[in-house]
């Protein structure tokens, strides 16, 4: 059932060491009640609360992702903010202002779930601005028109809004809950993009031209910005065990792309793939080939704008320095004028 596979000791790595015996303690009749309660809860599709025991492979686990899904949420503002200053109109400068401001406050839910489960936020952005941690591939490709921006709602946030509802019937309640108005707001994202992207469509051949132009170049990495193919996802399976994870990296990606390839032609842009074709016994689009050294590449730091994207939040986060120590000044200094306020009233 939900075993704790993940925390077995670690195998010996030395040829010596391997004729060692390892010794592995009995489970205490109390971790084993505590093992039986929360495969109980699993089993009944409950959820896990934040004082609940857990086993210390699931906590991790949802550290490792929430805290991925975190920095993807606060790193997906950079791209997008770069066109801020270049919005065409007050009315789109309005909607990408409330956007981006919106992908800040999913960080912060992301990062207040991983605080309940006994990570520090520093110490997840610092393992994010030295390179430590994973954010999603998505956001190291450019920004370079106006009609990216609407591409990114459109594709990059209904791949997000795909991957992410399962997520609001995770087996772990914070994580959850947060992802239930992350998905509200990312749908209306994903809308705005989309009728920004009708109205461009609407234009000029030369706004038409830079919507298809934005299209062939995302289309590929959203598909692989679902993540490796199931055979390949070293972290499907125990995930998937602990409702974590509720429908595998193929079927979502497969749920996009039938989702997606009638909006397309709803838009009138084709979908660069020779192979995009309806398989009529399935009823799902059968597409081509995902270029997978391409994904690991940018996964791995050397994508066109992981650079710049870590110099970037790494810089903000020197800039609001000042604003950490205010507030931690500030604080102290009221909790000092409290516990002065509370001893006069008690002499
Ligand atoms: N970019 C970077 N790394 C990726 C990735 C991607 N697109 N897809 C997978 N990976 C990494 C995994 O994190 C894992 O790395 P690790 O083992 O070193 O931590 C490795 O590749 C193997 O992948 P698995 O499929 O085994 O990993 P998971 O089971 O964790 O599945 C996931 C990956 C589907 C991304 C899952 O973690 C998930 O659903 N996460 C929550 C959602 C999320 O983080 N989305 C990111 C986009 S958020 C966003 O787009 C913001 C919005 O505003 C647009």
């Amino acid at each position: 059932m939900y075993t704790q596979a993940l925390d077995l000791p670690q195998q010996p790595e030395a040829a010596g060491a391997a004729r060692l015996k390892v010794v592995v303690t009995p489970p205490s009749e109390a971790q084993a009640r505590s093992q039986a309660r929360f495969d109980a809860v699993l089993d009944a599709d409950g959820k896990i609360e934040p004082q609940d025991w857990m086993p210390e492979a699931y906590r991790k686990t949802l550290v490792r992702q929430i805290s991925q899904h975190a920095h993807s949420e606060i790193v997906g503002m950079l791209p997008e903010g770069n066109w801020i200053s270049r919005a065409p109109s007050l009315k789109r400068k309005a909607i990408l202002l409330a956007k981006v401001q919106d992908e800040a406050g999913h960080g912060q839910y992301l990062y207040s779930a991983a605080e309940t489960l006994g990570a520090s936020r520093e110490d997840l952005l610092h393992a994010l601005h030295t390179g430590r941690a994973k954010y999603s591939s998505i956001f190291n490709y450019p920004t370079l028109n106006w009609a990216d921006v609407g591409v990114i709602g459109w594709l990059v946030d209904g791949a997000a809004i795909m991957n992410q509802i399962p997520l609001c019937r995770c087996s772990y309640g914070p994580y959850a809950r947060a992802m239930i108005r992350i998905c509200k707001e990312e749908s209306f994202h994903q809308r705005q993009g989309f009728e920004s992207l009708m109205l461009l469509m609407q234009g000029t051949p030369g706004q038409r031209a830079m919507v298809q132009d934005a299209v062939n170049r995302w289309w590929w990495p959203v598909l692989a910005m679902f993540g490796p193919p199931d055979a390949d996802s070293p972290n499907t399976a125990q995930s998937t065990r602990w409702g974590i994870k509720r429908i595998s990296n193929d079927a979502l990606r497969q749920k996009f792309v039938d989702a997606t390839v009638p909006q397309a032609k709803v838009l009138g842009v084709s979908v660069p793939d020779p192979e995009l074709r309806l398989d009529e016994a399935t009823g799902h689009y059968h597409y081509g080939p995902i270029d997978w050294d391409d994904f690991w590449r940018v996964v791995n730091g050397q994508g066109p704008c992981n650079a710049e994207r870590l110099a970037t939040r790494v810089k903000a986060d020197a800039d609001g320095a000042w604003v950490r120590e205010a507030s931690l000044a500030y604080a102290a200094k009221q909790a000092a004028r409290q516990g002065a306020a509370t001893a006069q009233e008690a002499a």
